[in-house]
């Protein structure tokens, strides 16, 4: 299956009373399996996940590490942006170089990769010293 079929279709399984802002995300893991994630808000609402966090949590569930492609969707005037939490959940799993593409309902799609998402990502390196 698609990445973008994937993710439209885990988008309507999205659980949003509070916002009513449906996204969907479909990772393809280095294996080729395509793990998806919906958002899932909360009445305590910093408890909500993101859909991206939810795909990466399927990945690890299904006993894969490593991302090889990213494609998040929502109904947004502009290509969805990911939240500053879930590009750096994002740079754990995924090398810089690999392709995330952030799409529009209505057929957008802008195309980046996960280092042009979070420039100077804080990873295991800066505990060298420790
Ligand atoms: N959200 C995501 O799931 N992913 C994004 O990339 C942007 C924001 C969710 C969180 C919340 O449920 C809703 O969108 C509004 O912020």
């Amino acid at each position: 299956m698609s990445l973008l079929t994937a993710a439209m279709t885990v988008r309507e399984n999205a659980y949003v009373p509070y916002s009513r802002f449906k996204v969907g995300a479909a990772i393809r893991a280095t294996s080729g399996k395509v793990h998806v994630g919906c958002n899932v808000e909360n009445a305590a609402y910093p408890e909500g996940t993101c859909a991206e966090a939810g795909a990466i949590a399927a990945m690890i569930a299904a006993g894969d590490t490593r991302i090889a492609e990213v494609l998040v969707i929502a109904d947004c005037p502009a290509p969805v942006p990911p939240c500053g939490g879930c590009r750096q959940k994002l740079a754990e799993f995924g090398a810089g170089d690999v392709k995330v593409t952030l799409c529009t309902t209505d057929g957008q799609a802008l195309t980046t990769t996960i280092a042009d998402l979070l420039p100077g990502a804080f990873t295991t390196a800066h505990m060298d010293s420790v």
